[in-house]
């Protein structure tokens, strides 16, 4: 589909962009289970870097698929299509000199190696946000998991469908025994230097 297609390569950089912000731009990726509080996390990370002066923008599941993402279901290649637009979409951000935080499931470890493709294995960071099914599962913020147990929803991660963890992400946050400042603290931690 991109046959006759010749990139232009515009004057100002991405270079030029991160000078004029005085800090890098990267891609943090948020992946686990509906519920474990990627989202959550990734609002009170932008926040704090916000405070900083730091450029941001958040992606988010429930968000991009009201939206952009408006066509796709929970089938498996769709959720692969869902994560491509993801990885396409955050490599712009990046490009535009902006920290972008992407809260989605993504549970397969295939989808998450091609976003490295997209946007740079060195403009991407995993944070693999762990917290167990039954946690999960106990919170039921949004009464998915009743409803996937109940037969309602198909192809519910973790239920009805696979979750893939990470197997060497750049950072895991295990919620289960940590309060939430907590987890932003080792976010911002890890970060922070890396956006210098
Ligand atoms: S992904 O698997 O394609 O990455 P994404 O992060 O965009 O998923 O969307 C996940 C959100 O959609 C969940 O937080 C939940 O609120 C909602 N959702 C609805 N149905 C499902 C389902 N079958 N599996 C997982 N999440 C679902």
């Amino acid at each position: 589909m991109s046959s006759n297609t010749v990139k232009h390569n515009f004057t100002v950089s991405k270079a030029d962009r991160v000078k004029l912000n005085n800090h890098n731009s990267m891609l943090l990726w948020f992946t686990g289970l509906s519920g474990s509080g990627k989202s959550t996390l990734a609002n009170l990370v932008e926040l704090q870097l916000h405070k900083k002066g730091i450029s941001t923008f958040t992606l988010d599941g429930d968000n991009i698929r009201q939206g952009i993402n408006k066509d796709l279901t929970f089938a498996p290649e769709d959720r692969t299509e869902n994560i491509r637009r993801i990885a396409e979409v955050g490599n712009l951000m990046v490009e535009a000199g902006v920290v972008t935080l992407a809260a989605f499931v993504s549970p397969y470890i295939q989808d998450r190696e091609n976003i490295k493709t997209i946007v740079g294995v060195e403009n991407f960071i995993e944070i693999y946000v762990n917290t167990s099914l039954e946690e999960c599962e106990r919170r039921d913020v949004k009464g998915l998991y009743k409803k996937a147990r109940a037969g309602e929803i198909k192809n519910m991660t973790g239920i009805s469908a696979p979750y893939e963890a990470p197997l060497h992400p750049d950072l895991e946050i295990v919620t289960d025994n940590q309060s939430i400042e907590e987890s932003v603290e080792i976010i911002l931690d890890f970060i922070i230097q890396k956006l210098k």
